[in-house]
């Protein structure tokens, strides 16, 4: 349902003209293929479901590249990823099934573990989902959005992991997950594969409006006059070049659907107070009423993203007293 509304999205985007959409490109592709890795991996490297079992039960998923340049450029130590101290395939501890020189950590817990313990004798082991997830949280211009949402984790979010459909033969994907299939082979995939990748499309601030005036419960204070633009601008300004963002945001409304959520994906998303009453409802008691919406919306990423002004007790810098 929401893959219809957003191919009906595009193809209102089409029909448009389609004239003022960015094309931020995932910028991995063609350059980070040629060039060399001062660690001696591989620029980029498919990762295979690799197990015993030539058909794994269960290894239904497509093969990953990971583009290692990127990485261990944004990463200062090796150990980070290579928690064992050996820079190694990670396959060879972590298969479908799991196997003794892993502890049976399986390849799938490797890679998404998200409620990994910090171990105090030994380097703390990261997945990609959990190392992701820390970027999210840790970097300010990440954290305010990242501090109101909840990521869907759907099928599009898999797939940009999962991305090496198409780039392959069978005979070579039998022996990725063999761990029989030559490096040159792998690297040829895979930069096949990332050259195949298309750049993801989003709106810009200029399909939403310049400026807001909320007025559903203006009693007290005047409406708030809410500087629409500004803020989608401001917000997708700080981000532009970042390759982790540039990949995942991977539909044209999903930066609308941060403060815009639990919708369709839409240029023209419902009012707030089309989901959240003025008084707490009763068929949803743990959803906040519509005030405590805007607050906790408009605080929880200005708190996230260390905003100096308003502080949340300018009452009146978003909300004049009436006179
Ligand atoms: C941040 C990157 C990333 C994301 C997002 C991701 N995966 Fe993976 N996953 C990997 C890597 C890397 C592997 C190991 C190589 C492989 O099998 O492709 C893997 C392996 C797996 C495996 C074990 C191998 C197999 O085929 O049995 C399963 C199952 C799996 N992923 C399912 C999923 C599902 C379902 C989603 C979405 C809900 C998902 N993954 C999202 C990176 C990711
Ligand atoms: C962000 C995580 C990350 C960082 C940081 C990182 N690596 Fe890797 N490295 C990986 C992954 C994932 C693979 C692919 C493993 C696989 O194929 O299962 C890999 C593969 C390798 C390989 C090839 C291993 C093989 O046998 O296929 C080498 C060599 C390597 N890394 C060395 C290094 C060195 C040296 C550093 C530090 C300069 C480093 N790596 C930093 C994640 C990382
Ligand atoms: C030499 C074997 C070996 C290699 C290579 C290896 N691991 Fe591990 N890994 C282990 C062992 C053993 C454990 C369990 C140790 C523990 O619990 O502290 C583990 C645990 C983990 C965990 C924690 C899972 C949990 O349940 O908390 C993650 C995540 C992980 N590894 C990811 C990776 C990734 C990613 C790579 C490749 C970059 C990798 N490992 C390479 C042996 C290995
Ligand atoms: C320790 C942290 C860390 C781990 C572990 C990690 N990543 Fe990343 N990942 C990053 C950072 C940081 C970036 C942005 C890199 C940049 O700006 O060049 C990134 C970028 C990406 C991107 C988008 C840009 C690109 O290089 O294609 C993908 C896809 C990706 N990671 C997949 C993976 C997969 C698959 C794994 C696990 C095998 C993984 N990552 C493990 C931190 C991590
Ligand atoms: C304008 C708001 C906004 C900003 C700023 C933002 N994101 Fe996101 N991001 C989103 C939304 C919304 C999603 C959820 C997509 C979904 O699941 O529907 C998301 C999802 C993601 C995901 C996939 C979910 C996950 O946890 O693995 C990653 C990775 C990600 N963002 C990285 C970043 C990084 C890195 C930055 C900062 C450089 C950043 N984002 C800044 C709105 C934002
Ligand atoms: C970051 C911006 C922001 C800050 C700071 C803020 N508010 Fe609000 N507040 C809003 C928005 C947006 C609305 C919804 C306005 C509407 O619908 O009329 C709202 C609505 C209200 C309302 C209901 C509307 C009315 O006129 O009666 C009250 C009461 C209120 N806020 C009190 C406060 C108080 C007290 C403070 C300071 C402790 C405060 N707010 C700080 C954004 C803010
Ligand atoms: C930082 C949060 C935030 C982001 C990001 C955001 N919006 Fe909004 N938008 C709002 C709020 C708050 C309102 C007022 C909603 C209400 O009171 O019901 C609004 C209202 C709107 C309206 C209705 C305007 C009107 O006059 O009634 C449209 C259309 C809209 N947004 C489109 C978009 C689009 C398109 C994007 C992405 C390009 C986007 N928004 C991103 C917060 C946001
Ligand atoms: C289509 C319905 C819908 C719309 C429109 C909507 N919300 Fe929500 N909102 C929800 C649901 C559902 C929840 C989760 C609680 C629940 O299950 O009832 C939620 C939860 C929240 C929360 C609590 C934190 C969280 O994410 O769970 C805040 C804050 C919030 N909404 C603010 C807003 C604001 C501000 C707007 C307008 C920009 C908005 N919502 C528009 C349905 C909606
Ligand atoms: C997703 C993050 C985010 C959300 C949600 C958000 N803000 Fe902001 N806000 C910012 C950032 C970042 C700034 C810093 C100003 C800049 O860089 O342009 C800011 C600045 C402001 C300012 C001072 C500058 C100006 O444009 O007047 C006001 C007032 C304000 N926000 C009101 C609001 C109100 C009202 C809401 C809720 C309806 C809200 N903000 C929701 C991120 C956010």
């Amino acid at each position: 349902m929401r893959n219809g509304t957003v191919l009906l999205l595009l193809a209102a985007l089409v029909l448009a003209g389609a004239a003022c959409l960015t094309a931020p490109g995932t910028g991995s592709a063609s350059a980070a293929t040629v060039a060399s890795t001062d660690s001696g991996a591989p620029s980029a490297i498919v990762m295979f479901p690799v197990s015993a079992k030539p058909n794994p039960k269960g290894s239904a998923m497509t093969p990953t590249v990971f583009n290692h340049l990127n990485h261990e450029k944004a990463i200062e130590k090796c150990e980070t990823c290579h928690h064992t101290g050996d820079p190694v395939a990670c396959g060879t501890c972590h298969t479908v099934e799991g196997k003794a020189e892993g502890k049976f950590v399986t390849l799938e817990r490797a890679m998404h573990a998200t409620d990994i313990h910090k171990r105090t004798d030994q380097n703390t082991p990261s997945s990609c989902v959990s190392c992701h997830a820390k970027q999210t949280r840790e970097r300010q211009e990440c954290a305010g959005c990242h501090a109101i949402l909840t990521p869907r984790h759907d099928a599009a979010w898999c797939a940009t992991c999962h991305n090496a459909k198409g780039s392959m033969t069978h005979q070579q994907l039998r022996a990725g997950i063999e761990g029989t299939l030559p490096l040159e082979e792998n690297e040829a995939i895979a930069a096949k594969a990332e050259q195949a990748q298309k750049p993801n499309r989003l709106l810009t601030p200029m399909h939403g409006p310049y400026k807001v005036s909320i007025d559903a419960l203006s009693e007290k204070y005047l409406p708030s006059n809410f500087t629409h633009r500004r803020h989608v601008s401001s917000l997708m300004e700080r981000i532009r070049n970042d390759k982790l963002a540039r990949a995942f945001h991977n539909s044209p409304a999903v930066l609308c659907s941060t403060c815009h959520h639990r919708s369709p994906l839409s240029a023209k998303p419902p009012k707030c107070g089309s989901c959240h009453t003025k008084e707490i409802d009763r068929m949803h008691p743990n959803r906040p009423n519509l005030k405590a919406a805007y607050h906790l919306q408009c605080m929880g990423c200005h708190k996230g993203m260390n905003v100096s002004r308003p502080k949340d007790t300018d009452c009146t810098t978003c909300h004049k007293a009436r006179p």
